[in-house]
This record gives structure tokens, sequence and C-alpha cells, in this order.
């Protein structure tokens, strides 16, 4: 096997995801001592915008400046290199969270056992699925009482969309949870609240109706065990790794990440069926993460907010091959050989120099506005990866210009923000007048603040009362120009130049799709 196989072999890149507070942080953090990486708990700083913060945006903003440092989280556990990539929890930052995703090989979803499936989770779990994503489910803080094992099991499925097989299963719940069976490898892990959780804990067992179970958890808890274990193999599928690595069946473990209970399980679980990098599509051809030349993609662009430092972190996903430092690769986009002097690693809380970097890996790359979001690097080959989708925003406002001496900052200002992906920008056909459409209130003072700040402009904004925006395409050209004609008022192009219907109301959306049945409206701009 080469050196460079042998590599790419070891890493394993994937996402914590879950709607706000359900446990992501503190699991990320059980994994990364787990790994060593970090030695006291609380060490990593949460890349979680507190609630109570959402007013206070630049208190958000120095939250977001923590998180270049906790983007990217590598550990080194049982040989493998493995990269945790961090999420915003925050839901006016979810497309950073969508775009994140494309950087994920696979994709850990936390659940709380009280809370059950949230709207964020089925948001993001939905973004999964667009790409197959392999899934493992945990479903935390079994230590408080929550819903009961099978109707949560059901709720996943009908809620997520997706297959499942329980992997663990828990005894008991809140004050009377005892431990998790392990299904897997037939073994009984008792609960205790005391943080120090380690696989010695754990009680091997022959056989779940050995008289041992009842001796450890009592004959009522063991009978109920049982019967729930025989409904379990009955209910649900087979569980096969090839399943999971399609993204066809979803492991599911129960556990408590705030009393690192069931987290090693999961971990070593993990390490044994996540996938290795994976083969990823461009415009030309499938490109293989062992191709000998290196490629990859821009997934995230981080602006630094210190104003003595104005520049940006490009944050690439090594697709292919092998990156190194200093080193002309090839800007797809704007056909400009580029090299780096100081790429960027990133291991739990610190980042440090590479020299190389594999398939697999993240590196960040210092920019003075050179990238956008979903840009291709390439060791020469001209072809582009896509697949970094945008969605249709849920929130519109005219952005004027509020100082006329800076036209020309303002619109840099513009164009920059929206290549870092912090909204969309469509112009109206009728009136010219520029449109920004975002996901959540926040963005709006994000893009004013750093109008001012960083490129000396102003900006002032006006309400408009829009549904929702989808792009529009059809095969049928006499009725595209006849529904362009009649909407005039509701069409807008967006940054690439393609054709936007800006609807007012759910009712005008499900009007005009009954009406103009050969034009497809697309709620992604992955179309
Ligand atoms: P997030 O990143 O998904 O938003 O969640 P985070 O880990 O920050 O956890 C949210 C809250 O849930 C935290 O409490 C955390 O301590 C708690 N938590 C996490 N895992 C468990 C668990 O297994 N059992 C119980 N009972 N609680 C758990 P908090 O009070 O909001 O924050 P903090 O002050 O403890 O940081």
């Amino acid at each position: 096997m080469s050196k460079l196989t042998e590599e790419i072999d070891l890493r394993r890149t994937f996402a914590i995801v879950s709607h706000p507070d359900a446990g992501k942080t503190t699991l990320t953090e059980k994994f990364l001592l787990f790994g060593g990486a970090i030695q006291t708990a609380g060490a990593v700083k949460s890349n979680k915008i507190k609630k109570t913060a959402t007013s206070d945006f630049m208190e958000i903003e120095k939250q977001r400046g923590i998180s270049v440092a906790t983007s990217v989280m590598g550990f080194d556990y049982k040989g493998l290199k493995i990269n945790i990539l961090d999420t915003p929890g925050h839901k006016d930052f979810a497309e950073d969270t969508f775009r994140t995703l494309t950087a994920a090989d696979s994709v850990i979803v936390v659940i709380d056992v009280a809370k059950g499936v949230e709207e964020q989770t089925e948001k993001l779990v939905a973004v999964c699925k667009m790409r197959d994503t392999p899934i493992i489910v945990f479903i935390n803080k079994l230590d408080r009482f929550g819903k009961d094992a099978f109707d949560l099991l059901t709720e996943i499925e009908q809620k997520l969309g997706i297959s499942v097989h329980p992997l663990s299963w828990p005894i008991g719940q809140g004050e009377e949870f005892q431990g998790v069976y392990n299904i897997y490898e037939k073994g009984l892990n008792l609960f205790s609240a005391d943080n120090k959780q380690s696989v010695s804990d754990v009680v091997k067992i022959a056989d779940v109706q050995s008289k041992e179970v009842d001796e450890i958890v009592g004959t009522e808890a063991a009978d109920l065990l049982r019967e729930e274990l025989e409904l379990v193999e009955v209910v649900y599928p087979q569980y096969t790794n090839e399943k999971y690595l399609e993204g066809k069946v979803s492991p599911i473990f129960f556990g408590s990440a705030l009393n690192n209970f069931g987290i090693q399980e999961l971990l070593d679980c993990f390490v044994r069926i996540a996938p290795k990098p994976q083969p990823k599509k461009c415009d030309t051809r499938v490109v293989s993460p062992y191709d000998e030349k290196f490629s990859g993609f821009v997934f995230k662009i981080h602006a630094n907010m210190d104003p003595k430092h104005r520049d940006r972190i490009a944050f690439v996903k090594i697709v292919s091959g092998k990156f190194s430092r200093n080193t002309n690769y090839l800007h797809v986009r704007h056909n400009k050989k580029l090299k780096f002097s100081n790429p960027t690693a990133f291991m739990a809380s610190k980042k440090e120099v590479v020299e190389d970097a594999f398939a697999g890996d993240i590196v960040g790359l210092y920019d003075s506005g050179n990238f956008k979001i979903g840009d291709t690097l390439t060791e020469g080959e001209k072809f582009n990866y896509s697949g970094i989708p945008s969605f249709s925003p849920e929130q519109f406002k005219y952005i004027d210009n509020a100082d006329p001496m800076k036209t020309k900052q303002l619109n840099k200002g513009i164009d920059q923000l929206m290549d870092e992906g912090v909204a969309q920008l469509f112009t109206k056909v009728d009136n010219n007048r520029k449109i920004i459409g975002t996901v959540g209130q926040l963005q709006y003072e994000v893009i004013q603040y750093r109008l001012e700040h960083e490129y000396n402009a102003k900006c002032r904004y006006e309400s408009m009362n829009i549904f929702k925006a989808c792009w529009v395409t059809s095969e049928d050209e006499a009725q595209m120009k006849d529904f362009k004609l009649r909407k005039l008022h509701n069409m807008a192009k967006d940054k690439d130049g393609r054709d936007v219907f800006l609807a007012d109301s759910r009712y005008a959306l499900e009007l005009a799709q009954g009406k103009y049945t050969e034009i497809e409206f697309h709620f992604t701009s992955e179309f």
C-alpha cells in the first residue's frame, strides 16, 4: 500500500449535529477527552451562540471568533486521525451548518431523549439525506426522564425519514436509569453518574437470558429488557455496515454525554464503522480520494473580526491526494495559480501550520479575498466540485445605499459578504433593486455592521413581504416566457444570473405551481 493510501485510510472526518441544547458541545468535548486531545472538561470553548446573546450582536461575533479555533477539531484515537467538524448551533447560522455537512464523510446526530426530534434536526438530516451521508444517532440525556424508546425510534423514523436499528438499548430512564445493554457486543454497561465511565465498567454477559442479568439489574428490569430486545429483533431490519455506509440504516445509541455514559461505546463503534474519505463528483468525473493529484473545495469562509487583522480563513476540504505547503495550486474559477505559505491544520483547540495534509483533512488558508464558497483548487486540472447548495432564504429586505459617496465600497462589500456565504443577493428584474435574503434576522445586523466597519459603507434596509424565493427552470420556453412576463414584479436574478421567483405567500406559490405545470420550482440552488 502506498504511503498516500495509508495516510488517507486513517482519516475519519465527520460532523456532530443537533438542535441547540441537545448536547452536541458536551458530546464533542467527551470525544476529545477520550482522544486525549484535551485534558479537562470545559477546555474547548463552545462554538455555541448562547440564546441569551441573540440581541447582542458583538457578543455573538466574539463567540463566532472563538469558533475559528473550534471549527475543526482533530484528534487521534485508536491509530486513526479523526476530524470533527463543528457547526454553529444558532439557527440563524443554519446555512453555515448545511455547507459544513458537504465536507463531512459521515454524521452523528444528537437527540434529546425528552424533546425527541426537533426542527433543526429535521432540516439537518434532510441535507444529509440529499447525499446519502451515513448517520449514527445518539440519544442523549438518559439520566433524565424522557420518551419511551420505541416511541422515540418511531418518531425518528417518521420525522427524519430514516430507517434505524438500535445497537444499544436503555434499561430504565431518569431516576430509574440503570444503564444500557450493548446489543452489538452483548455487554451490560452500568450507569453511575460520576463522569468517569470507562470500558472496564462494562459487564460482559454471554446472553441476555442469563441469571446474571437479573442479579445485576433486578428481575423486573431484566424481564422487561428481554421482552424489549425480542421486539427490537422483530421490528427493526437487520443491521449491516454496508447498509449504514450507503446511508440506508442508522445505528442508534443511548447514553448521557454529561455523565460520560455510553460515549466510549459510541466512539468505538464509530471508528469501527464510519466511512473513510469518500469520492466526490465534479463537473467532469468522480474524483477518488486516492488520486495522486491534490484537489479540494472551499466550504466555509471565516472573516476575522479583529480590525487589525482583516484577513479571512478559507476552509478547504481535501478531496484527493496530498496538499503541500508553498506549492502552486490552480484556483479554477480565477484560472490562477496560488500558493500558501501558512496552511493551517486544527488540533482540538489549537491551530498549527502544516507541511502536508491528506484527503479527508481540512486545511485553513489565509485569504485576502480570492475565495468564495464552493471554489475548487486542483494541481492543474480544470474541474469544479459542485454541490455546495444554497437554500431558499426565509427573510427578505431591500438593501439601499445610505451614503451615495460610498457606492463602490458598498457594492464591493456586498459582493464579498455574499461570497463568504453570509446571505444571498437577488436583483429585482422590474426595478433593479437589490434584495438580501437570509435564513435569520441576525444576518442583517452582521451585514450592516461589517459593511460599516470593514468597507466603510453604509446601508439601509426596507422591509418587504415575501414568503419564499425559489429558483425556476423549464424546458418549455413559451411557458417560461409567459410566466416571467405575468410575474414580472415577482421575478429576480440571483448572483449567477439565474431566474428566481419571489412568492408573496404560500398560496401564491401553490397557485403558480398548479398553473405552470411545465415549470420546476427549486428550493435549493442544487438542481
Ligand atoms: P448543544 O451544543 O447541542 O447546544 O448542547 P450542550 O452540549 O451545550 O448541552 C446543552 C445543555 O444540556 C447543557 O446544560 C448540558 O450540560 C446539558 N447536557 C448535555 N448532556 C447531558 C446529559 O447527558 N444529561 C443532562 N441531564 N444534561 C446534559 P446547560 O445548563 O444549558 O449548560 P451548561 O451551563 O451546563 O454548559
